[in-house]
């Protein structure tokens, strides 16, 4: 089967769908590629560099597309400007289209994409679980816009983004305020952060708390309290009187910042707005105002989407091509997220659209002539059958329902617990010989140290202090040398020759993989 990659013909749009590396890996599942001459150029890259790769080059768009058992774009197909017709009309009947769809506002477009039998997964709509992270093209690319934020504002301000001490003077570092800490939003102030101004964010999804403060930014709390998780990760509608409470924040925060980045979404929804023009007119002569969502109408009122305006001494950034700014690298990772999609529905050799798979059937917006969006939500669990006592998925019901904590065990049924536990002692206590008994207690001991340390740590760290026990296998180590001492080829032995290379395994990859996380973080 023939995959093709047309140029993007969106003006001002640099990214590709594929580069050398991803046509690699499509040639690797035996598909063929077509690449239209002279698309990887807002790259830098050749068309050689494509040929390279196996890939063939074609000239003529509307040959490219008649070949076409596979498509790959960036865009959502629109009106072709050098062909005169829109593109969805170029698909050839039943073909697989890959790309950005975004079909809540593209109602047009799908019935286009139906008549021409397509089978369409849009990027936009792939869901956000654990194990689409590798198809999340939407996080890859804000990811990229968050960091570019922060360099179209210290393009646009005129002053260091960290303190320094002149023989001038002392110039104090830039105080950058991050609205919404989503994927764009946590990247924002990471750049932020890097470039050394002091950061503060605020997030009305209380999990963001955390996360804004391990990347060392202030995390601006309300008086009002109020969850806005909604399903999904993504964040719900606040109420009127939350709303205000942030917009007061604000307010206040205009008046004293010098950067703002708002990242603020309800996916589905208008941008809300949360910058009016009074507080663009508060701030200080030279601030600047960059706004993610102008695509979706901008947090700030003041926003012209893919302009730049400057009123009363304020820069107001609109970009809305944020991504397509950083192009090879935006490619490189679009790419990579299309080419994984495309292999959860390649299988023998064919395209097999698999319904029952939660990631394709999220994706899937139109199939066999029909329009397949929205997919259906997933059905309830069944109840339980009477009699039958079902225990509650308990973090996940909390985290999408927000129901409250089932209930501990009754009084009654800890202390029955606490009683039998103590018998238990007591019968060993009474019959166990001493020597036992002096294990025992260290072993009693040991367990309570160790459930206490584990069960404090936080979950992230869980792999590094894993990585360290491992490094402290030593215990075992010194054991199973003592069992060798002996020189007797009998069974403990053998089992100490074992623990002794099993402990000295842990012991080396512990200390490896702890040195290679260390490593993460180095600069
Ligand atoms: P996301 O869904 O991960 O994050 C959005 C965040 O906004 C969420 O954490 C949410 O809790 C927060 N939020 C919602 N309502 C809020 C409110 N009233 N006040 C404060 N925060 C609120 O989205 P992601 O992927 O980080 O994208 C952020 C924005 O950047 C989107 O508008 C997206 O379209 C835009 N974007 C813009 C690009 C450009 O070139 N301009 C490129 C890529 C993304």
């Amino acid at each position: 089967m023939r995959v093709i990659i047309p140029t993007e013909v969106r003006p001002g749009e640099r990214r590709v769908a594929a580069t050398p590396q991803t046509v690699l890996r499509l040639a690797k599942h035996g598909l063929e590629v077509s690449v239209q001459a002279g698309a990887g150029l807002s790259l830098g890259l050749p068309d050689s560099a494509y040929a390279e790769a196996g890939a063939t080059i074609v000239e003529d768009a509307r040959t490219l597309w008649a070949q076409a058992g596979i498509i790959l774009k960036v865009r959502p197909p629109e009106q072709h400007p050098a062909l005169g017709v829109h593109e969805a009309s170029l698909i050839p009947e039943g073909a697989l289209l890959i790309c950005f769809v975004w079909p809540a506002q593209n109602r047009d477009l799908l019935d286009r994409l139906r008549a021409r039998r397509a089978s369409v997964l849009a990027m936009d709509s792939v869901p956000r679980i654990t194990r689409a992270q590798k198809m999340d093209a939407l996080s890859a690319m804000a990811n990229i816009a968050g960091y570019r934020a922060v360099i179209e504002a210290a393009n646009q301000f005129p002053r260091f983004f960290a303190g320094t001490m002149t023989a001038a003077g002392k110039v104090d570092p830039a105080k950058v305020l991050i609205i919404g800490a989503g994927v764009a939003g946590l990247a924002a102030i990471g750049a932020a952060r890097s470039l050394g101004a002091i950061v503060r964010a605020f997030d009305p999804r209380t999990a963001t708390r955390d996360q804004v403060k391990s990347m060392g930014a202030d995390y601006l709390e309300l008086p009002i309290k109020e969850e806005a998780e909604g399903a999904g990760g993504y964040a719900k509608e606040v109420s009127s009187a939350f709303l205000q409470a942030e917009m007061a924040l604000f307010a206040a925060q205009a008046m004293e910042v010098d950067i703002i980045i708002t990242t603020a979404l309800i996916p589905g929804k208008p941008a809300p707005k949360l910058i009016t023009a009074g507080m663009v007119e508060s701030m200080k002569p030279g601030s600047v105002i960059v706004d993610l969502a102008a695509e979706q109408g901008g947090n700030c009122a003041m926003t012209r989407p893919g302009e730049v305006v400057v009123h009363k001494g304020v820069t107001i950034v609109g970009y809305t091509d944020l991504p397509s700014r950083m192009a090879s690298l935006s490619s490189q990772l679009y790419g990579t997220t299309v080419v994984t999609l495309l292999e959860e529905v390649w299988k023998d050799g064919r395209i097999t659209i698999n319904l029952d798979d939660q990631v394709v059937r999220g994706a899937l917006v139109a199939h066999e002539g029909k329009i397949t969006w929205p997919p259906p939500t997933p059905a309830p669990a069944p109840p339980p059958e009477p009699g039958v006592a079902v225990k509650a998925p308990k973090v996940e019901q909390n985290r999408v329902n927000h129901q409250p904590e089932p209930k501990p065990a009754s009084g009654a049924v800890a202390a029955l617990w606490a009683v039998l536990g103590a018998a238990v002692m007591l019968g060993i206590g009474v019959t166990a010989p001493p020597t036992f008994l002096g294990h025992f207690t260290v072993f009693v001991l040991a367990c309570f140290v160790g459930w206490q340390v584990v069960w404090n740590v936080k979950p992230a760290l869980h792999t590094p202090l894993m990585s360290v026990t491992n490094a402290i296998s030593g215990i075992i180590l010194i054991g199973g040398m003592l069992q060798l001492a002996h020189a007797r080829l009998d069974a403990p032995t053998i089992l100490g020759a074992v623990a002794v290379l099993i402990a000295t395994i842990n012991i080396a990859g512990g200390f490896l993989v702890t040195q290679r996380m260390l490593a993460m973080f180095h600069r």
